[in-house]
């Protein structure tokens, strides 16, 4: 499997950093696009440098290499993920503002109706990201905001981390163990009362 991976300057450079680490222990080839914002942001926010994240990826291009084999829809991908994803990196791609290689590659993604999931991240969201996120969305894309699964009791921003990025992968049909997926609450039919009894899900 081959994917596209862009992270942008939304706040979360940890959820592209950590998808492209599941993304290479599950054997998917990663072609990588920081934007600049994103180089910012895995500075302001990770221990990383941007050269460990870039070495995370099975290639990685410059955001303004507009010649990149990800630019054309003649390069075979099975989808894209931008992770996270700004609410101008959004806009951009709604109206097909291809400047650069994150909204071009998401542009040919639509193009080619290839799977794209954008990790779109921002709060509160306004009218004008939630009409850009519809109208997205009715274009075929996942709009997959990277929310608490408080349902899945989260002990640390890794275990929240590993919640989002494993449904993120879920999202791109491969197969994999990261999550405590819900199997489903026990209502004690005895009393009717709103004590459920949750199933702990296991790894
Ligand atoms: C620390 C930091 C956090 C940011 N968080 C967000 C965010 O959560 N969502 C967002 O849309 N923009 C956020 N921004 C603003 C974007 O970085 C800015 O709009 C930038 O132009 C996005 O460009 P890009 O999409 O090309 O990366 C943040 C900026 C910084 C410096």
């Amino acid at each position: 499997m081959r994917l596209v991976v862009a992270m942008t300057g939304a706040t979360g450079a940890v959820l592209g950093i950590r998808l492209l680490e599941v993304l290479g222990q599950l054997g998917v080839e990663t072609h990588l696009v920081l934007s600049e914002w994103a180089r910012a942001t895995i500075k302001i926010e990770t221990d990383f440098s941007v050269q460990q994240v870039r070495d995370l990826a099975t290639q990685a291009y410059s955001a303004r290499d507009l010649a990149a084999a990800v630019s054309s829809g003649s390069f075979g991908t099975d989808g894209m993920v931008v992770c996270p994803c700004s609410m101008k990196t959004l806009s951009a791609i709604r109206i097909g503002f291809s400047d650069n290689l994150i909204t071009r590659a998401a542009d040919v993604t639509l193009k080619e109706h290839r799977k794209l999931v954008l990790v779109a991240r921002e709060a509160p969201l306004s009218e004008i990201h939630l009409d850009n996120m519809h109208y997205l969305a009715r274009a075929g894309a996942v709009i997959f905001p990277p929310t608490v699964a408080y349902y899945s009791r989260p002990r640390s921003v890794q275990e929240v981390t590993d919640h989002v990025v494993g449904r993120v992968v879920d999202q791109l049909g491969i197969e994999h163990s990261l999550i405590n997926r819900w199997k489903g609450a026990r209502h004690p039919s005895s009393t009717g009362e709103a004590d459920l009894a949750i199933v702990r899900a296991t790894k």
